[in-house]
């Protein structure tokens, strides 16, 4: 066990752990932070992505030492029910989810692309999803709806 100073959601934390104790568990059971899931625990499912650093990482399989002077946010950090992210408000406004339990990941991957200069476009978007991440209710059309409606809303997108 050592202490291990993180960066989470824009606030420092001093977590006693492990270093090579995955960051998901970290997340979830040492913060309180149940924004990313435990799904397939192999990176696989996509469920436990976070962003680290910009770039969407699977925290089932990235050891808590990885997170070391670097930035990392998960689902809490980019919006709440009262400043919902863009990306989060188009989900909600689509009703782009079955059981719900894939979406975090998703929308965590999809606003790490969104948020990169320049921007990443559709069709990048649908190849990552395609090949980071499983949504076994196939809500896979309502997704796709809610992704279209956060590229629109972008500032400077072309209709
Ligand atoms: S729980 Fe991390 S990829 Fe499935
Ligand atoms: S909405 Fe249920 S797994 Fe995707």
């Amino acid at each position: 066990m050592a202490q291990i100073s993180l960066n989470v959601n824009g606030k420092a934390r001093v977590v006693d752990t492990d270093s090579s104790t995955p960051l998901l568990y970290v997340l979830r059971d040492n913060l309180g932070l149940h924004g990313p899931r435990f799904g397939c625990g192999l990176g696989q499912c996509g469920a436990c992505t976070v962003i680290m650093d910009g770039k969407s990482v699977r925290s089932c399989t990235t050891p808590t030492s990885a997170a070391l002077n670097k930035r990392s946010i998960t689902l809490e950090g980019l919006g709440n029910v009262a400043r919902p992210h863009p990306l989060q408000k188009a989900f909600i406004d689509e009703q782009a989810a079955q059981c719900g339990y894939c979406i975090n990941g998703i929308i965590m991957t999809v606003a790490g692309l969104l948020n990169r200069s320049p921007p990443a476009g559709r069709r990048e978007i649908v190849e990552t999803l395609d090949e980071r991440h499983l949504c076994r209710c196939g809500a896979h059309s309502r997704i796709l709806r809610a992704i279209d409606r956060a590229i629109a809303d972008q500032p400077g997108s072309q209709p």
